[in-house]
């Protein structure tokens, strides 16, 4: 790879800024002074320095985000917000992307990253992959509606979702309203409000709170987001079963 190239990946500012980097002699590669910006070196084999100080290599970044109501989950909109718009642009470089979609006024836990393979993993309907949301519905949600997600709920579509499982957390008798975790294994269009929907009842609110190994930091804020920690990212690649 080309030594300005790294650098720029490894979170040193733009070409331009790098070029300043180099001409002023700050940048090392095994010890010797490299001020050429197609200098090509091994990410592996060599070790580069910048003011003396070893630079780490990341070529994938993974961030868990909370998204905040009222984003896209794509890439670009023309006209809309996005969740790539959220993120500071240190990581520009990185080409980051969603891990799957939430509605748009859906809220809670978004990996975004530049992993295709992680990637397709976690969206592979054969994989089965969990996401627990929580939801709060106008209409009370009964054992009768427990058992339907257990045995798989038939959409509006004529579509067999695969079993589900429905926990209710809370039962608001006078204001006809109930809380709710709700946990499927696929991605369906719009899945969780048409299951709830199937049911007689409607989702006011819908926050995604885990998938698969991660869980979302209750310390984010909507629109805030974090780097995963080296545990979370051994164990999302652990925890993939067999495709
Ligand atoms: N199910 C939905 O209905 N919406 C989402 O955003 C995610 C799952």
């Amino acid at each position: 790879m080309r030594l300005d190239k790294f650098l720029s990946h490894s979170g040193f500012g733009s070409r331009k800024e790098v070029k300043l980097l180099l001409k002023k002699k700050q940048v090392q590669v095994n010890s010797q002074v490299q001020t050429k910006g197609d200098f090509k070196i091994s990410t592996k084999e060599d070790e580069v320095t910048v003011v003396g100080e070893k630079v780490l290599y990341q070529k994938y970044v993974y961030l868990l985000l909370n998204k905040p109501q009222g984003v896209l989950s794509a890439t670009e909109d023309s006209k809309q917000k996005t969740v790539i718009d959220l993120i500071d642009e240190t990581y520009s470089h990185y080409d980051l992307f969603p891990v799957g979609r939430l509605d748009k006024d859906t809220e809670g836990l978004l990996l975004l990253t530049n992993d295709g393979e992680l990637t397709h993993f976690l969206l592979s309907p054969k994989r089965h992959v969990k996401k627990t949301y929580f939801a709060h519905i106008d209409g009370i949600m009964t054992e009768d509606d427990q058992e339907y997600f257990k045995k798989g709920i038939t959409l509006e579509d004529g579509s067999k979702c695969l079993p589900g499982h429905l926990e209710v957390l809370k039962k608001d008798e006078a204001n006809n309203s109930s809380d709710v975790l709700i946990t499927i294994k696929e991605g369906k269009f719009h899945q969780v409000k048409r299951m709830v929907l199937a049911c007689g009842k409607e989702v006011t609110f819908l926050k995604r709170v885990t998938m698969g190994s991660l869980r979302l930091d209750e310390t984010l804020q909507p629109g805030e987001y974090r780097e995963l920690t080296e545990k979370e990212r051994t164990e999302l690649q652990q925890f993939l079963p067999e495709e």
